[in-house]
């Protein structure tokens, strides 16, 4: 039986390269030698290859919108920097701010960037929690919601955008106790992004929406907190 083809690593590799470089867009944090001529034994090589296999799991797991999306801000380029050297270290990257800031963007350039330094390992799943609780809910297939849940909680690293946007309920607060706090106690880095800021003692904030259980937790588990002002892009603002 004819075996499927598969695409040469280096050579797609450097077709991603192209097309990151034509956009000004640099692939990796730091650059690979390739003075030297790569051979499976070399550790540029092989780095290379892991690189190259993380960026297209990132790929698949962004939407067409931030394939473009590079970190630029310091507390974001170092927290995914964190989670390369120490993944078990690294704890939840929290952007707040107001819409349009640049919040998503920089969430998916964090994992892009965590991509393209070589991780060992890179598992990732990208989600709204707007879509997250539409497919928590119970549904008529049996387990389905539960499976959903654990895939969400287990999973390397969870972008969570978007959080506070649902209403809030006693269920919304339940399934977010339940997936916060699996990713808390098993040290797994999770990226999320919100409208609310992470305190403010005169409007809303992330607290009323999660709950004090959850957020006790997400202020031990965020290691790199960024507050994005600025107006809102999509209307031609900059980020100030
Ligand atoms: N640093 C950047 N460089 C270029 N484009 C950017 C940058 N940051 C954001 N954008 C673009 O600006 C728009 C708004 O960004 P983004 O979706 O990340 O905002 P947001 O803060 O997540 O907004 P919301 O709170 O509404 O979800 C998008 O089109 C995004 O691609
Ligand atoms: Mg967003």
């Amino acid at each position: 039986m004819a075996q499927p083809k598969r695409a040469g690593s280096a050579a797609s590799l450097r077709a991603i390269e192209r097309i990151l470089a034509a956009r000004g867009l640099q692939v990796v944090p730091e650059a690979i030698d390739d003075s030297r001529e790569a051979n499976p034994g070399d550790r540029q090589w092989h780095r290379r290859a892991r690189s190259e296999y993380a960026l297209k799991r990132w790929s698949a797991a962004t939407p067409p919108r931030y394939l473009d999306a590079e970190a630029t801000l310091p507390g974001v380029t170092a927290w995914a920097d964190r989670a390369l050297t120490d993944n078990a270290a690294a704890g939840a990257l929290l952007l707040t701010g107001q819409t349009g800031t640049g919040k998503t963007h920089q969430a998916y350039g964090a994992l892009r960037r965590i991509a393209a330094g070589g991780p060992e390992r890179f598992e990732v799943i990208t989600v709204n929690s707007a879509d997250m609780y539409g497919r928590l809910r119970p549904s008529q297939v049996m387990g389905a919601a539960e499976r959903e849940l654990r895939r969400l909680s287990e999973v390397q690293y969870l972008l969570l955008d978007d959080l506070g946007t649902a209403k809030a309920s006693e269920w919304v607060e339940e399934v977010t106790y339940r997936l916060v706090n699996y990713r808390y106690v098993h040290c797994l880095p999770t990226v999320i992004t919100s409208n609310l800021p992470a305190r403010d003692e005169t409007g809303p904030d992330l607290t009323d929406f999660v709950g004090d259980r959850v957020a006790s937790r997400l202020a031990e588990m965020v290691t790199s907190l960024v507050p994005m002002i600025g107006a809102d892009r999509r209307r031609g603002g900059r980020v100030a």
